[in-house]
């Protein structure tokens, strides 16, 4: 019998050695035989009206040709916020590469010959580029009704008293850039018509419940179109608005055939929205015991041309504008603006990256100011529970900050001795710390779990798995309650038609919401299986143990029955099996986004983390290395270590990346980073040794006291190192990426 699963046990993943071996899990694979290939034709205008279509050349070469024209039902992505940004531009565009027309040819080189035939006649209009010029009434409007797309404010306390009472204020504004998600896999996927007429589309994605946004562009009822989720190569938010699935539906329901597209790296560049830029004006200010009195914050997001979930993700940014801290009195207003650049929305950290970036060199340097140590200002002033947060919130569980920084710090070991050398390095620590949400009010997950003829476990759920190990968790949650090894649970994939619905897996929180839900219905199984066992045995619950595919008597274990004869006894004479229990669990409510309103709380609960960074500065360069990171979160519950040490690790590097060298550019709204050439992530050369250190407070609100730990990681390292630069040099970098010019530019001024 194979060892059963145990929570909390780094078992070898079920899923490591396929994708190793190449099996074909990802969305590019397995196209049906015969498919077309698809293509999109983008803008190459920021701002313009769309005059005429010409697609007759075109469709010489194609199966078929799309416009605006040809989509049957609702021209718009649609998200929580209502109708965003359309398929297909119909008479107007407003940034350069939005989609103008999709087309289905038999080969690729066909494809692009089409692409070419079309013409399409624009008008240019004036655009705008920069947020806060869109914000003038000047400005050339993105889109009716002003450039500003939402604005929060958030205040509690009396500010101005606050700033009198400190002895050291700092102040300084912030930069950080257009992030890519850059994810391995491009998205990729296939779409068929099926006998019956409805759509199937297979691809990676991070819901397949986007099958309503897709029938509602086909013009057609839910039930027609059906979402299979595949493993995806990474996601990081890239995934979560549907975009493909569209493409891909529309140009099968035109041909009766299916159809296929991977999209290039540049493609895949253009086809997803960006994380945002920020600029943060951070005010702070300690009293003479080094206690934050007051905190003051103005920022503006760049939106880009559409919305998408930027209402969300700036709300976030505002309500942990004032990160792991008690600070009195608080100022947030935050402006989300359009302008004619790139579409923003979701992408790891979620408006969480950008302040903890600000927040977290204004305390350093406040500590600086006070001439306290980093690591004991922080100390002073961390949030505990019972402490009342930024949006008057009232931190309810147990938040180890304190224990995070005092670990990260303590990783780096005693401090290297003396600097210089030739090439004039200097060497410097820094200490970042971060508050990130997880769980969001009302937001619910269903899984199910069945117990099968032969005695093994089903799961099913569509909670879909991006890379970080949301599969493994479900089937070593069922082995650990059932007593299974993993070859004897069996996980379905997700599909939007068959799965019990668990909504996106995003915001660090499918874990703790899907992870519930698969946790309940196998401890009603596991329930089931126990009464049924106690009768056959004859025998009370309490003295029998479910393990190894059986249930014995724990005193005499003689006395024993297998799975497969539970499940006969449950299903009754056709000795199918009969157990099977399928859960809800909802996140307890609240209103989110009313959050910093009497009716609004922030999420139910959050991850405490603190990175620390060694780096080395080349004086005569700028030039950063970082020597070591060590990255402390408490995750609540390590459900698989191994695999949450990979999240601490990857986000890490991934937070490093945008440290220090990742930067998407645009110019005029044209993307000048096209691909992997010129927009550089790390590489295993580029990454330094990352120290995952793992907390386990059990205070989470996910399975056994989990925290969601997707995001949080990923939050931290620039402001790490950003204090070590300081630490190292003298200078100040408050632009993100800290590229050499930008180190050597803050040398010279410092
Ligand atoms: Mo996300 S950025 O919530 O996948």
């Amino acid at each position: 019998m194979p060892t059963p699963l145990k929570v909390g046990t780094s078992t070898p993943r079920f899923d490591a050695y396929p994708k190793a071996e190449g099996a074909p899990c990802f969305g590019g694979d397995l196209a049906p035989a015969g498919s077309l290939i698809g293509g999109v034709l983008r803008c190459p205008h920021p701002s313009a009206a769309v005059l005429r279509i010409e697609t007759g050349p075109a469709k010489e070469v194609a199966e078929a040709v799309l416009t605006a024209a040809d989509i049957p039902g609702l021209n718009a992505h649609e998200n929580r916020f209502g109708p965003d940004q359309p398929v297909l531009a119909g008479d107007r565009v407003r940034f350069r590469g939005q989609a103008v027309a999709l087309v289905a040819a038999k080969t690729r080189p066909l494809v692009e010959e089409a692409l070419r035939r079309i013409e399409v006649r624009y008008k240019t209009h004036p655009a705008v580029f920069d947020p806060a010029e869109a914000m003038r009434p000047e400005a050339p409007p993105v889109h009716e009704g002003g450039n500003v797309a939402r604005h929060w404010s958030l205040r509690r306390g009396d500010v101005e008293e606050g700033f009198r009472k400190a002895r050291r204020i700092v102040e300084d504004t912030y930069e950080t850039p257009f992030g890519e998600h850059a994810f391995l896999e491009p998205e990729a996927g296939s779409a068929w018509v099926e006998a019956d007429g409805r759509i199937t589309v297979r691809l990676a994605t991070q819901q397949v419940e986007n099958h309503r946004a897709v029938a509602k562009v086909l013009g057609v009822g839910a039930d027609r179109v059906r979402i299979l989720g595949t493993f995806a190569g990474g996601a990081f938010g890239g995934k979560e608005d549907p975009c493909l699935e569209i493409y891909l539906a529309l140009l099968a329901r035109e041909t009766g055939r299916p159809v296929s597209i991977t999209l290039s790296r540049e493609a895949s560049f253009l086809a997803h929205s960006k994380k945002h830029p920020f600029r943060m004006k951070y005010r702070i200010g300690a009293d003479a015991e080094g206690r934050l009195t007051a905190l003051e914050v103005e920022m503006i997001a760049d939106v880009g041309a559409h919305l998408y979930l930027s209402p969300m993700i700036t709300l976030n940014a505002t309500l942990l504008a004032q990160g792991p801290y008690r600070v009195p009195a608080v100022s947030v207003e935050t402006y989300a603006v359009f302008t004619n650049n790139l579409p923003t929305s979701t992408m790891r950290g979620v408006g969480i990256t950008q302040v903890t970036f600000a927040l977290e060199s204004q305390m350093d340097e406040l500590a600086r100011a006070s001439g306290i140590d980093p690591l004991e200002f922080r100390r002073r002033n961390f949030l505990r529970s019972g402490d009342l947060m930024a949006a008057g919130q009232k931190v309810a569980r147990r938040l180890p900050m304190e224990e995070t920084a005092r670990r990260a710090w303590e990783a780096l070991g005693p401090a290297p001795g003396g600097d210089g050398g030739p090439r004039k390095l200097r060497v410097g620590r820094g200490i970042a710390s971060n508050l990130s949400g997880y769980a969001k009010p009302g937001r619910a997950a269903e899984a199910e779990v069945s117990l099968d003829a032969g005695g093994k476990a089903v799961v099913r759920t569509s909670a879909t798995d991006l890379g970080s190990g949301q599969s493994a968790a479900w089937i070593q949650i069922v082995g650990d309650t059932l007593g299974l090894g993993e070859s004897e649970v069996i996980l379905e994939p997700p599909d939007s038609a068959a799965s019990p619905s668990a909504g996106i897996t995003a915001g660090s929180m499918q874990l703790t919401k899907a992870g519930n839900a698969v946790l309940r219905a196998a401890a009603e199984v596991r329930g089931r299986i126990l009464r049924r066992a106690a009768e056959m045995l004859e025998s009370g619950e309490e003295d029998l143990v479910l393990e190894g595919g059986e249930v014995r008597h724990r005193a005499a274990p003689e006395r024993t029955v297998s799975l497969a004869e539970v499940a006969a006894a449950e299903g009754g004479e056709d000795g199918k099996g009969g157990i099977s229990s399928r859960a809800e669990y909802t996140f307890p409510p609240g209103s989110f986004d009313k959050a910093g309103t009497s009716d609004g709380n922030g999420w139910l609960d959050y991850t405490p983390g603190t990175h620390a960074a060694e780096v080395a500065v080349d004086e005569e360069t700028g030039e950063i290395v970082v020597l070591r990171l060590a990255a402390c979160h408490d995750v609540g519950r390590a459900v698989h270590p191994q695999t949450v040490e990979g999240q601490l690790e990857g986000g890490g590097v991934m937070g490093l990346g945008y440290a220090l060298m990742e930067e998407v550019i645009l110019e005029g709204g044209a993307l000048k980073t096209e691909n992997l050439e010129q927009f550089l992530i790390p590489t295993a050369l580029d990454a330094p040794e990352v120290l995952p250190i793992l907390l386990e407070s059990g205070a989470g609100i996910g399975p056994y006291g989990a925290r969601g730990i997707g995001e949080p990681p990923c939050n931290v390292p620039a402001a790490a190192v950003a204090n070590a630069v300081r630490d190292a040099v003298g200078a100040r970098v408050t632009s993100l990426p800290m590229t050499p010019e930008k180190v050597l530019q803050a040398m010279r001024k410092g």
